[in-house]
């Protein structure tokens, strides 16, 4: 093992004890751990930090490319090792410790947590903790399901720890692309003009001094928590349908489309499923993560090649793709996130970006990261990065959560990540509002018809005609009452005006 793993006989040496390696972070360190979206993160010295903290407390700086798996998170909050998080989390435990203010959480667009480090706006990273399934013998790391942030910190970092993992097959080896953008004021374009292109190397290239410690795991990628398709989804994934279609035929997009990107969770999964059933054929993604639908797009012949920066995939899924990952290898590629969400190449690849709002307003502001414009629930990601810079920015969401006592369209967003000059096409299970091209006033009839559930529609013409009658304005608001849907499900547990409302 040690050979085929350890190709750098040098560093043989320095296999120990998770425990002994991870006495390396103390208290005060910024630490840059592999991680993205589940995907290719540490799994054993985390759970080493949190023992010892329970024993001999300590916190740290913890950034990652994106969520950690199972537990991670959960098990460094409550040993009280976090005393700040960045970029993206998405761990119950960790966001209600980040709500009470006990965690400080810095929501990043993900392209952009290691330019700030290389230009010493953050940071420094004084210890990299990065998952591998070989080091070269020039003692370059060969990371796994993801690359995320992993090699900036890496090659940033003071000290590397690599966790070798035994069950990440070697047959990975071949599929990053570790491209890292020159300094300022010397940095060049980056060379990628189609969503296959290789440009970089597939290791991470470091010293073999720098590697200060090496550990073994044998813990598997946690699987994905995405749901299947429902009725929803399901229609939300028609409508896109249908109007990409429509897009053909006025000569907009051909029927391979433009390189897509779909963001996590289960509603962009389910509309890229819907594309097996589908007149779209020789599709393309440039997207962050990759997940199940991206394989059976593949299975369906749909799909020609996917460029990601993880692989998050649900675990009868994850059994079969790897099982079989020559089958795929040569159709994918794993890039850093500073490359798969950088703004230059998605402009110019003219990206269609799909992403999942929380909620919209009628202007066409999204929120996806403030539940009640209050308390966090993930973070940005990468949502930002694609949305800013799309040939397309689309937004969906079901028209309403929690049985209907929330509305996701709303007066006035309560937290505004994507603002409406970034919001092309607003999407929910009711129907598809396209906004290209519209001033505000008519953005909000057709957010209102079309996207807006029944039972809230009412209460949403009524805000904006009082606004439009009392204040006017090019984008009308009555700001005492604008965020009157949500102060009244705080204060009665439904959106809805009366619980006559809410019962029908
Ligand atoms: N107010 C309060 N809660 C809401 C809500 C709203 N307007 N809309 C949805 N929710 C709740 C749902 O009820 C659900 O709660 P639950 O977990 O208790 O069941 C939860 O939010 C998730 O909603 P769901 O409809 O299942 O969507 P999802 O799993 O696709 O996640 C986001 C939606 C917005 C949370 C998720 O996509 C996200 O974190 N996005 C930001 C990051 C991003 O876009 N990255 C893309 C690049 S990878």
């Amino acid at each position: 093992m040690f050979e085929e793993r350890i190709r750098c006989a040098d560093l043989r040496s320095r296999v120990m004890s998770a425990d002994q390696a991870a006495a390396l972070i103390s208290d005060g360190m910024t630490v840059g751990m592999s991680g993205f979206t589940r995907a290719g993160d540490a799994k054993v010295i985390p759970f080493a930090m949190a023992e010892r903290a329970r024993r001999d407390p300590f916190r740290i700086t913890l950034l990652t490319g994106a969520s950690l798996g199972n537990d991670v998170d959960r098990t460094l909050t409550e040993a009280g090792v976090l005393a700040r998080r960045l970029p993206f989390q998405s761990d119950a435990t960790l966001r209600k410790a980040i709500n009470r203010g006990e965690v400080m959480f810095v929501d990043q667009h993900l392209s952009e947590t290691v330019e700030q480090l290389r230009t010493h706006q953050i940071g420094p990273v004084d210890i990299a903790v990065i998952e591998a399934i070989a080091i070269n013998a020039d003692g370059s790391i060969v990371p796994t399901t993801s690359i995320g942030n992993s090699a900036s910190f890496a090659i940033l970092a003071e000290k590397i720890i690599v966790e070798i993992n035994l069950t990440q097959p070697l047959e990975l080896e071949g599929l990053h692309d570790v491209y890292i953008p020159r300094r300022r004021p010397h940095r060049m374009p980056i060379p990628l003009t189609d969503p296959s292109d290789r440009i970089g190397e597939t290791a991470i290239p470091v010293p073999p001094e720098k590697i200060a410690a090496i550990v073994v795991s044998e813990k598997a990628d946690s699987a994905s928590t995405i749901l299947p398709a429902d009725a929803e989804t399901a229609a939300i994934a028609n409508h896109l349908i249908e109007f990409f279609e429509h897009e053909v035929r006025r000569g907009r997009l051909t029927t391979s489309l433009l390189p897509l990107q779909a963001g996590i969770g289960t509603i962009a999964n389910a509309v890229l499923s819907g594309f097996i059933h589908s007149p779209f054929h020789g599709l393309t993604m440039y997207s962050e993560v990759l997940q199940d639908s991206t394989f059976e797009l593949f299975d369906a012949g749909r799909l020609d090649f996917a460029s990601g920066s993880s692989i998050t995939l649900s675990a009868e899924t994850y059994r079969r793709v790897f099982a079989d990952i020559g089958r795929y290898k040569s159709r994918l590629v794993l890039r850093p996130q500073e490359v798969s969400n950088h703004p230059e190449v998605i402009r110019r690849l003219g990206i269609i970006a799909l992403n999942t709002a929380l909620e919209a307003d009628i202007y066409g502001n999204v929120n996806s990261t403030h539940v009640l414009g209050t308390h966090m629930m993930n973070g940005i990601g990468g949502s930002g990065d694609f949305a800013r810079n799309a040939y397309m920015a689309i937004f969906a969401t079901k028209s309403i959560a929690k049985d209907g006592r929330i509305s996701s369209i709303v007066p006035m967003v309560s937290h505004c990540d994507h603002n409406e000059h970034d919001v092309d096409i607003l999407v929910t299970e009711q129907g598809l509002a396209d906004l290209r091209g519209l001033a505000p006033r008519e953005r909000a009839a057709v957010i209102i018809e079309r996207c807006a559930h029944p039972q809230y529609r009412d209460l949403l013409r009524d805000y904006y005609k009082d606004a439009v009658t009392h204040i006017g304005g090019q984008t009308p608001h009555r700001l005492e009452r604008a965020f009157e849907m949500h102060v009244r499900f705080r204060e009665t547990g439904s959106m809805l005006a009366s619980t006559a409302e809410a019962a029908a």
